[in-house]
């Protein structure tokens, strides 16, 4: 990823899973990082690794709702300036709405949407200044799907993806690049979270992180809108083009919201 060569990157989630591939191949394309997450341990061992470029730890709960002023602050308070901002961290429930507690709804739509809004407006703001940047937003193909049996999840990251798209064309004359990366089911450590049991025939269509993180910063480098890894995944966005709307949410509950 030498497009990034010598710039910095903040990433969010950077702690395990995607968003840990995309600071590997970030790193090794020579690009400096922020790595925020809560898992200090983790963040700490991943940057200890990546030594050959300056990485920084900032320990952050992105459900807070001050964390992205926080955040922002942190990397003021280091001297860093943030050439590209990653907003990775993200997680949901494989949960009915009345399964599901409604402080485990909102953390959902907090994380998922709320912190990334913020954090894109602190750090959008001085890349304008500079009259350069870039944005990646990790959003999902059921962006596409209404999801029974997993709807806040689906709206969330349906806000993402949406979000960003307008984005990517309200900062482009700006120079500043607005990507969004709608992965399909991937193997990490949210499966786990998502799910208590991971449906065979879902299991078979997971993709490998890095692949997925790959796919995510070669679209940002190139200047993509939306980006979705793998031909399956591209499939079923296409599907949802062409069948009526109520076909779409009963066909996406049959398949991803199935409960274990
Ligand atoms: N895996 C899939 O099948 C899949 C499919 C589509 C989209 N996605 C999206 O991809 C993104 C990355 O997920 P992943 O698959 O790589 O899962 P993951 O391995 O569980 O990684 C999630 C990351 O988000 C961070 N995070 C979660 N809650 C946080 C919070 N409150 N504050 C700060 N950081 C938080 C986690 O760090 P800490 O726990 O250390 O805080 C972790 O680094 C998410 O936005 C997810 O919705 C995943």
């Amino acid at each position: 990823m030498q497009t990034f060569n010598g710039k910095t990157a903040l990433i969010t989630g950077a702690s395990s899973g995607i968003g840990e591939q995309m600071a590997r191949q970030l790193a090794a394309g020579g690009c400096h990082l922020i790595l925020v997450a809560r898992r200090t341990d983790r963040l700490d061992a991943l940057a200890s690794e990546l030594g050959a470029v300056t990485v920084d730890v900032i320990t952050a709960d992105l459900a807070d709702p001050l964390a992205a002023d926080d955040v922002f602050e942190r990397t003021q308070a280091l001297g860093r300036q943030v050439d590209i901002l990653i907003n990775n961290a993200g997680f949901g429930f494989q949960k009915p709405l009345l399964s599901l507690p409604m402080t485990d709804q909102l953390g959902m739509v907090d994380v998922n949407v709320r912190s990334l809004l913020a954090l894109t407006q602190r750090f959008v703001a001085p890349m304008v200044q500079r009259g350069q940047g870039w944005v990646l937003n990790v959003s999902s193909v059921s962006a596409w799907f209404p999801i029974p049996g997993m709807a806040t999840y689906a709206a969330s990251k349906a806000a993402v993806l949406h979000l960003s798209r307008a984005l990517h064309e309200e900062l482009k004359p700006f120079g500043i690049i607005v990507s969004v990366l709608c992965p399909g089911g991937t193997r990490t450590e949210f499966s786990s979270l998502a799910r208590e049991k991971m449906d065979p025939d879902l299991e078979k269509a997971m993709m490998p992180a890095d692949r997925v993180a790959a796919a995510g910063l070669q679209g940002l480098a190139s200047g993509k809108a939306v980006v979705v890894p793998g031909v399956l995944y591209k499939l079923m966005v296409a599907v949802t083009r062409v069948l009526p709307g109520a076909w779409v949410a009963r066909l996406a509950g049959s398949v991803m919201g199935r409960h274990h």
